[in-house]
C-alpha cells in the first residue's frame, strides 16, 4: 500500500485534518506528522520532517498545508529528491504529476476550501508521470542539486 505523510502548521491544521480523514477513507496508509492543535508553530519544522521522509524514501509522497502553502513549498524544496508543488487548482494538480512528477503536494489552508482540496488530492493521486522529455528536464533539476559550485 502506498505510504503518504501529511503535515501542517497551525494555519493549515484544520484542512490537514480533513484531508487525513479523506485519504484514510480512500484506502491509503497515512502518517499524520502534526500539527495536532492550533498552537502557533513554525512551518519549516514540519516541512523538514516530512521532506526528509520523502527524500529518503521512508514514504512514497507527502502533503503539506500551511496558510498560503508558500512557506512549506520553499522549505520542502530544499531537500534532495523532493519536488514540492504548491497547487490551488485541479489542472495544475494533474500537471504537477504528469510533467513534474511532484512527490509533495502543498496546499494553502487559508486559500483553498476543503472540497477543492479533496479534488486536488484526487487529481494528483490519479495522474501518472509521463516521463520522456519531462524526465530529461527533471534530470536537469537533479544536476542542479548535484552542482555544489552553483
Ligand atoms: C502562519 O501565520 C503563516 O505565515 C504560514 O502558515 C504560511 O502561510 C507561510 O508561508
Amino acid at each position: 500500500m502506498e505510504k503518504i505523510a501529511i503535515a501542517s502548521d497551525h494555519a493549515g491544521r484544520e484542512l490537514k485534518d480533513d484531508l487525513v480523514g479523506f485519504m484514510k477513507g480512500d484506502g491509503k496508509e497515512i502518517q499524520d506528522l502534526g500539527a495536532y492543535d492550533d498552537t502557533s508553530v513554525d512551518y519549516p519544522d514540519f516541512a523538514a520532517h516530512l521532506a526528509k521522509m520523502v527524500s529518503t524514501g521512508e514514504v512514497d509522497r507527502g502533503v503539506l498545508v500551511c496558510g498560503t502553502g508558500v512557506g512549506m513549498s520553499i522549505a520542502a524544496n530544499k531537500f534532495r529528491n523532493v519536488r514540492a508543488a504548491l497547487v490551488g487548482d485541479v489542472f495544475t494538480a494533474r500537471m504537477a504529476k504528469e510533467h513534474n512528477n511532484a512527490n509533495v503536494l502543498v496546499i494553502g489552508g487559508r486559500v483553498t476550501g476543503k472540497g477543492l482540496a479533496r479534488e486536488i488530492i484526487n487529481a494528483w493521486h490519479n495522474a501518472e508521470f509521463e516521463g520522456g522529455r519531462h524526465q530529461k528536464r527533471l534530470d536537469k533539476i537533479t544536476a542542479i542539486e548535484d552542482d555544489w559550485s552553483k
